[in-house]
């Protein structure tokens, strides 16, 4: 039988050997056992490339194998449906191309660099006759490619932390007079070339682990093969992974795991923690790599992924314990330091926090551009003082590996090279502080139809609480601020009130509508309710949202699903505060962004000019996040009152802090609030009581709080419940099960029932009756 050529080509695309295909193999097939089974038919080249499953890393039935001649090629496929470990092997010639990237041939122990033709052509070959530093030498593949491209006059210097680096390097240094390796991290090069009193043209940083050190499972980096549990690049330092995780707190686990494991879902990364903590609490913590990575998969549950579950994990601790993002910090900062005008710093990077980390250094950087417009405006000022001229950074595109770099080397495909360039410039950030200080600049921020006053505008935005103040309305001065008056808008009659809140009709401070103030002052988030007749004091609502994907920092307006599914919590927001005329003010929401551990408390009797559409919520939200990240708060109350009334920022609170610390505040009470006052935690169960029942219960006794927690889209685990009543109990507040029937609701939908149940069974007081529906309010 004729058999097409499965010819298996290097990287230079020259024929290396003769490849086959092999299906049905069990999952205990190893390189090793079909290197055993195979090598009979002829001499095999490179390793047995094995398809794994990511999550038990054992074979998926797959695998290729190159033999060196024809002959064995040929004696191979004519095997097949012989009996492999008991089953039966379908055996044929290998294709030439897969689609999609082909699993590379590194032969174990060597390393292909990622982008080295490009990283000669702009590190190299601008000036070959420089001195040059590579700060991760690993197993030289980049160093050898720039000595190549270097004249003898040049001259290179390598760091590494790893020991097996170095041993690579001296050799090359005996080989090659130009090169010195330097056993020591890179974030040392200044400390270490400064005294040579060199000028470097150059700086190459290729970041994380070298493939020799990946496949070496005695390094512990992989979570599919079985070694210690190390993963340090430097064993003769510091501590392995498996000391850290016995020593660690549960919080710095979950940091570590969450900061450096690139995943937004917190949740993951505490049910890791958790699995961890409660295998060392029985001193069962595994030691080896495999067991390790069985364990985190175990915690993380049986999600998908595409890749091994532990991967992330095994990530995260190797960059926590070799400090590699403090490196890259301290590493770029040496590099520009030891750069004359013109020097280059080349980044390789592999994973999206590296980028962000490159991007903010060269941001605090950045040289302004020729073309940049604020510099144009800037320049057309006759007042604008010249810029002063620093070390600054130029960047070039970013580079890419090529289809045919992919081809032959599926490692390289997430790399990406930055090229930054050491240049005496002025800086952008000079120019943006500069250009911001100039009078002329109040103009530029005008809204484009200056004509229309600021609160005409809004009224759009505030359709329900806010009634626009026409152009030219007088600011009122300090001595006004303690009498009523009249709204000069709409000429309406206002009440007595504490100036404080302002009008919500035309905004003022110093006279209050009636409806526009909930008399609450700054200090009140939200309000017990209060009708036209108490018959007892009532109570307040809170209502906890704990999203557990959503990450306030990436939180947009445009599309708040996307930050983790942030719009679940806005629905939720828009269905706990809003009735038909205004908001609630006994209400306040939480939103817990969990992973990014921030809250965003939502309060009715502060919030001014809130809108229930999901958009402009969004953009309110947004709006909070946005000057909270850039350390913005609300004025100050008692030095501008109203600047704090009329912000926008008011009754949107952010804060850093967990769903735990949230719930905790929430179930605190007032201190003016009664000692045996009770605070009721609710908690929506399938199971639990149903409402109605409940409510009764508690309404009989002196409640002078309720706070519902409700699951996002995800619901909660058990770990979530248990750890939310043990919040509960050490605030001495009543926990209550309950069901809202047989459904499963939405959680703005659920919120919206309980609003009206607790309206219908627990208010106490006589709710004012709402007539006048319609616009004319
Ligand atoms: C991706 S590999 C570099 C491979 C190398 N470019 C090559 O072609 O062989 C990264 C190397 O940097 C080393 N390394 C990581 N962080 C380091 C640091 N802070 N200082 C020095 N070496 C470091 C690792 O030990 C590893 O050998």
């Amino acid at each position: 039988m004729a058999h097409t050529l499965g010819l298996a080509k290097n990287a230079a695309g020259q024929v290396e050997g003769f490849e086959i295909f092999i299906k049905f193999l069990p999952p205990s097939a190893s390189a090793a056992s079909l290197k055993e089974f195979f090598g009979e038919a002829g001499e095999i080249v490179g390793e047995p490339r094995i398809m794994l499953d990511s999550k038990t890393g054992n074979c998926k039935g797959i695998a290729w194998i190159t033999f060196a001649s024809k002959d064995a090629f040929q004696t191979a496929i004519s095997w097949t449906g012989s009996s492999f470990q008991g089953r039966k092997l379908e055996i044929k010639a290998g294709k030439q191309f897969h689609t999609g990237i082909r699993p590379s041939v590194q032969a174990p122990g060597t390393h292909t660099p990622a982008l080295c033709a490009e990283v000669v052509k702009k590190l190299v070959a601008p000036n070959p006759g420089g001195v040059y530093v590579d700060g991760t030498f690993g197993r030289g593949g980049h160093t050898r490619a720039m000595l190549a491209a270097m004249s003898p006059s040049g001259s290179l210097h390598a760091f590494d932390m790893d020991p097996e680096a170095i041993v690579a390097g001296k050799e090359l240094m005996k080989a090659d007079s130009r090169f010195t390796i330097h056993h020591a991290p890179f974030s040392s090069m200044k400390a270490v070339l400064k005294p040579l009193g060199v000028r470097v043209s150059a700086v190459l940083f290729d970041l994380g682990i070298s493939s020799p050190q990946f496949d070496d499972a005695g390094r512990g980096f992989r979570p599919e093969a079985d070694g210690p549990l190390d993963l340090r690049f430097d064993q003769t330092k510091g501590i392995t992974a498996w000391d850290f995780l016995m020593s660690a707190s549960r919080e710095e686990i979950i940091r570590v795991i969450s900061e450096y494991g690139e995943t937004s879902d917190a949740t993951a990364s505490q049910r890791i923690a958790d699995v961890i903590c409660l295998a060392r609490s029985k001193g069962a913590l595994p030691k080896r790599t495999r067991e390790f990575a069985a364990l985190v998969a175990q915690g993380k549950g049986p999600e998908y992924q595409a890749m091994h579950p532990a991967k992330l994990t095994f990530q995260a601790l190797r960059i926590h314990l070799n400090s590699e993002f403090d490196e890259m910090r301290k590493g770029i900062s040496a590099a520009f330091g030891l750069l004359g005008e013109g020097g280059r710093i080349g980044l390789i990077s592999w994973k999206h926090s590296e980028c962000a980390i490159i991007m903010d250094i060269f941001r605090s950087l950045e040289a302004v551009r020729d073309k940049e417009p604020l510099l144009k405006w800037y320049r057309t000022l006759p007042d604008a003082e010249q810029l002063p001229e620093r070390w600054s950074m130029e960047m070039d595109e970013v580079t890419r590996p090529s289809e045919k770099e992919l081809q032959t080397n599926s490692r390289s495909r997430s790399a990406l090279l930055h090229v930054l360039r050491k240049r005496r410039m002025p800086r952008l950030a000079d120019l943006e502080s500069m250009a911001y200080a100039l009078p002329a600049w109040c103009s530029v921020t005008e809204p484009a139809v200056s004509s229309t006053p600021a609160r005409k505008r809004k009224r759009k935005e505030t359709e329900i609480t806010s009634v626009a103040a026409p152009a030219g309305t007088p600011e009122l001065t300090s001595s006004e601020l303690s009498r009523p008056s009249r709204c000069e808008e709409e000429g309406r009659r206002v009440s007595d009130g504490t100036n404080l809140e302002g009008c919500n009709h035309c905004g003022k401070v110093g006279h209050t509508t009636k409806r526009c103030t909930f008399g609450a002052k700054p200090s009140e988030r939200f309000l017990p309710c209060e009708g036209t007749r108490p018959k007892a004091p009532c109570f307040w609502r809170r209502f906890l949202l704990p999203l557990q994907r959503a990450n306030a920092q990436t939180f947009t307006a445009d599309d708040p699903r996307a930050c983790g599914r942030a719009d679940v919590g806005l629905r939720c927001v828009s269905a706990a505060l809003f009735r038909s005329q205004g908001l609630r003010r006994n209400t306040q929401v939480c939103l817990s962004f969990e992973a990014s551990n921030h809250t965003l408390e939502v309060s009715g009797a502060l919030a001014r000019g809130l809108v229930p559409d999901e958009p402009r919520l969004a953009s309110r939200v947004f709006e909070a996040f946005e000057a909270y990240f850039a350390g913005q708060g609300l004025p100050d109350p008692d030095e501008d009152p109203e600047a704090w009334c009329a912000s926008n920022l008011r009754g949107l609170e952010v804060k850093e802090r967990s769903t735990k610390a949230a719930l905790k505040a929430a179930l605190k009470k007032k201190p003016s609030e009664p000692a045996e006052g009770r605070v009721v935690m609710l908690m929506l169960d399938a199971e639990g009581e149903p409402i109605v029942e409940v409510l009764k219960q508690i309404s009989r006794t002196n409640v002078v709080g309720v706070v519902a927690v409700l699951g996002d889209h995800r619901g909660f685990g058990p770990h979530d419940v248990q750890a939310y009543e043990e919040v509960a109990r050490s605030m001495q507040a009543d926990i209550v099960r309950t069901s809202l029937g047989g459904t499963t609701l939405l959680g703005s939908h659920a919120i919206v029932i309980l609003q009206h149940y607790l309206d219908e069974h627990l208010h106490r007081c006589e709710v004012p009756k709402q007539v006048d529906y319609g616009r004319g309010r």
